[in-house]
């Protein structure tokens, strides 16, 4: 069993896995096994949510995980996110600052804010949030925002990381990746890491699995960061939360 390297600490002192194994559109019925597939590549992060219906696929998968090679619960960290319908002061309030007050979690994050969000929300409320998961990969860099909470002690988590596969085609892309003897994926995985951001790719394939934990024996050039921050859109959901409805 591997152990992918890079660690995050949050401000509250919780230290977080720096990749995540992200779970989005695997079926309730493949979850468990993509994530003790996952766990034996190396995760130690899991990113779920209560909307795509398989937090209880990822429960089984930690507690396989756990028996067969032996971790403990602790060594585990899995986020899970509220849906639309759980927002409003009162909800958002009662679901996250009591569970964390009573330790019943051992962190808050919010999603898709925008620094203009984070800040407004940091103004009104007694807890800051430790981490914010925001579209982030080539060709859709939200730099702004990843700054503004960085600079505020808010690890920055990638969703969609690799476009949801959409970048991997990207000429440039694979010219660099070529130059590293590694697959566009790593490449965009790297790019990330080296950024501070947590990257949460998801995949259904061991052999995928495992390339995308494979990315701490080599680093990006400064040269070619810059040049990869520069290639244009190719391809993701380009999410604007100021224009999305709920
Ligand atoms: N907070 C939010 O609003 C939000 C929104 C979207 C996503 N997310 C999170 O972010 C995670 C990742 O986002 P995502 O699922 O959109 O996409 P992604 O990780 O950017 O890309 C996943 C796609 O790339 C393919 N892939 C993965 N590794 C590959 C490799 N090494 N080579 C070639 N193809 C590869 C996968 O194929 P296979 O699956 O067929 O292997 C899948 O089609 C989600 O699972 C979820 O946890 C959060």
């Amino acid at each position: 069993m591997n152990h992918v390297s890079a660690n995050l600490t949050l401000y509250n002192g919780v230290k977080i896995s720096g990749l995540g194994f992200g779970v989005w559109q695997i079926s309730p019925l493949h979850t468990a096994k993509c994530v003790r597939t996952a766990i034996k590549a190396g995760y130690r992060n899991i990113d779920t949510a209560e909307g795509y219906m398989n937090e209880k696929g990822v429960g089984e998968g930690v507690r396989q995980a756990m028996e067969e090679y032996g971790l403990k619960r602790e060594e585990i960290f899995v986020s899970t996110k509220l849906w639309n319908s759980h927002r409003g002061y009162d909800k958002a309030m009662k679901a996250f600052e009591e569970l964390y007050r009573d330790g019943r979690i051992k962190a808050i994050g919010v999603s898709n804010f925008l620094a203009h969000h984070v800040q407004a929300l940091t103004e009104d409320s007694d807890i800051k949030p430790m981490v914010n998961q925001i579209e982030y990969h080539v060709g859709f860099g939200q730099v702004k925002s990843a700054e503004y909470c960085q600079a505020n002690g808010i690890v920055v988590e990638a969703w969609s990381p690799l476009g949801s596969g959409g970048v991997l085609r990207n000429g440039e892309l694979n010219r660099i990746a070529g130059k590293y003897g590694k697959s566009a994926a790593q490449i965009c995985i790297r790019w990330l890491l080296q950024k501070n951001i947590v990257p949460l790719p998801k995949s259904t394939h061991e052999k995928y699995i495992m390339e995308n934990a494979d990315v701490f024996d080599f680093s990006i050039s400064e040269e070619d960061m810059t040049a990869i921050d520069r290639i244009p859109y190719c391809g993701g959901m380009m999410f604007d939360p100021d224009s999305a409805r709920s």
